[in-house]
C-alpha cells in the first residue's frame, strides 16, 4: 500500500489518499450453481486487489494500473463504452452501475495493482468492488454490503455480458477470516459459518496454470444457458408452466422431478442436472464438515465437486485438470477443484502446511513435461484466508 501510495503522490500530486484492500476469493465448494441460484461457499484469501486513492473534483477518473499499461481517463458523466478485454471495462462499468442509483459527481484519481495472477480468483470482482467503494467513498454514498454485491455484480453482468451469479462479489465482499462465507443464491441469505476449534492448521495451494484468458471468451455462459434449458425441460416434462428465462434455474426443481425423469433428458442437459443436484448435496455436507472441523471429509467433497466439475458439467480445460489430477493425488491435500469457472487459471487445494514442499515438487514433476507451453509462467502460491474487501486508512 505504502508503495501505490508513493506513486499516487508522484503521478496525480494526491493528497487525501485512501486505500481499499479487495481480497481475491476462492470457492472450495459449490461449483457452477449459483447462477442456478445453488448453495456456494466462499473464502477470502490474504492475496488482494489493493486501491489506493484521492477524489478527483472535477468528477474526472484517472487511473493508473501497476498490472496494465495506459492510464484509464474519462469524465463520469462520459463513460466510454465497454471493449472487450480492457482492464478499464471494471472502473467504466463501476460508474454507470452507481450512476443508476446515485449522482456521481466526483471522480477519483488511484493506482491499482493486483499480486496473484489473473485468472480463476476473481480479480475482476475484487477491482470492482474497490473501485466501487473508492467511488461511494468520494461521493459520500454508504452501501450495505449486499447492495455493494449486486453494485459490482451488475458490472459482470449488464455491462461485460458475463452470465454469472453472485459467488464472486459474495466471497469478495461477505467473507470473514478463517470463516466460510455460504450464499443461498435464491434468497440471497448469507451465514458466516465459524471454523471448529479442533480444526487442524490448514492452508490453501493455489496453482497458476498460465492461462488468463477472459471466462467471456469460454463456454462459460453456454452451460449457463444449457443448465435453464435442462430447467425448463424438467419443468415441460413435469407438465408445469415454464418460467421466464431469467426465473428458470435448476433450484426451482426439485431433485425428485430430476430423478423421475432424468432419463428422458438428453445427455448433456441430464449431466448438467445431476452436477447441480449433487454439488448442493456436497455443499450441505461440507458445512456440516466445517463445523466439525473434519477436514478430510471436506477435502474429499472437494474432490468429488472437481470431479462433478469435469465429468458432469464438462468444465476445465486440459491444463487445470493435470493439475487437479496431481493435487488429488498429492499427500498432505485434504481435496482439490477449480478456484472457479475451471477453463482458466488455478487450481486449488485444501492444504497441511507441513507438506508443501512435498505438494510444489509433485507439481514440478507433472505439470511443465505435460503442459511445455506453460513451463516458465505457471505458478505455485499458498494462502491463508482473509476478510472481505474493506478500507485502508493510511496513518499520516
Ligand atoms: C466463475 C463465475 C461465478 C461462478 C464460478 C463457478 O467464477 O464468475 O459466478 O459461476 O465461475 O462456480
Amino acid at each position: 500500500m505504502i508503495e501505490l501510495r508513493s506513486k499516487l503522490i508522484e503521478k496525480y500530486h494526491a493528497i487525501g489518499i485512501q486505500g481499499v484492500v479487495s481480497p481475491l476469493r476462492i470457492c472450495p465448494l459449490g461449483a457452477h450453481v449459483d447462477h442456478q441460484g445453488g448453495l456456494v461457499t466462499g473464502v477470502a484469501l490474504n492475496s488482494s486487489v489493493n486501491l489506493v486513492y484521492s477524489t478527483n473534483k472535477d468528477g474526472y477518473i484517472k487511473i493508473q494500473s501497476m498490472d496494465f499499461p495506459d492510464e484509464e481517463y474519462f469524465h463520469v458523466d462520459d463513460v466510454p463504452n465497454v471493449v472487450p478485454g480492457s482492464w478499464g471495462n471494471y472502473i467504466r462499468g463501476a460508474v454507470l452501475s452507481l450512476k443508476r442509483d446515485y449522482i456521481i459527481k466526483k471522480g477519483i484519481n488511484a493506482i491499482i495493482s493486483g499480486k496473484l495472477p489473473i485468472g480463476g480468483l476473481s480479480s475482476s470482482a475484487a477491482v470492482t468492488t474497490a473501485y466501487l467503494m473508492a467511488l461511494c467513498d468520494v461521493n459520500n454514498i454508504t452501501l450495505e454490503k449486499m447492495d455493494l454485491v449486486y453494485y459490482s455484480h451488475w458490472v459482470e453482468t449488464d455491462y461485460i455480458g458475463l452470465k454469472n451469479g453472485i459467488l464472486d462479489q459474495a466471497s469478495n465482499i461477505l467473507s470473514q477470516k478463517n470463516k466460510l462465507m455460504v450464499m443461498d443464491c435464491l434468497t440471497d441469505q448469507y451465514q458466516i459459518i465459524e471454523l471448529h476449534p479442533s480444526t487442524p492448521t490448514f492452508e490453501f495451494v493455489i496453482v497458476y496454470s498460465g492461462i488468463s484468458t477472459a471466462l467471456m471468451g469460454t463456454d462459460y455462459n453456454n452451460r449457463v444457458d444449457e443448465c435453464k434449458v435442462a430447467s425448463w425441460l424438467l419443468n415441460e416434462l413435469n407438465q408445469e408452466p415454464l418460467p421466464n428465462l431469467k426465473q428458470a434455474k435448476l433450484r426451482n426443481v426439485s431433485k425428485e422431478v430430476f430423478l423421475k425423469y432424468r432419463e428422458n433428458l438428453p445427455g448433456r442437459f441430464a449431466r448438467r442436472a445431476a452436477h447441480f443436484y449433487s454439488e448442493q448435496e456436497r455443499v450441505i455436507k461440507g458445512i456440516e464438515a466445517w463445523k466439525q472441523g473434519d477436514l478430510v471429509t471436506f477435502g474429499a467433497l472437494m474432490n468429488a465437486s472437481g470431479d462433478s466439475s469435469v465429468h458432469q458439467y464438462e468444465s476445465g480445460c486440459p491444463e487445470l485438470i493435470t493439475i487437479f489430477e496431481t493435487l488429488k493425488q498429492t499427500p498432505g491435500v485434504y481435496g482439490a477443484r477449480f478456484s472457479g469457472a475451471g477453463y482458466r487459471g488455478c487450481c486449488i487445494g485444501l492444504i497441511d502446511p507441513a507438506f508443501k514442499e512435498e505438494i510444489i515438487a509433485s507439481i514440478d514433476q507433472v505439470y511443465p513435461i505435460k503442459h511445455p507451453n506453460y513451463k516458465d509462467v505457471y505458478k505455485i502460491h499458498f494462502s491463508a484466508q482473509d476478510d472481505g474487501a474493506r478500507y485502508y486508512t493510511f496513518k499520516e
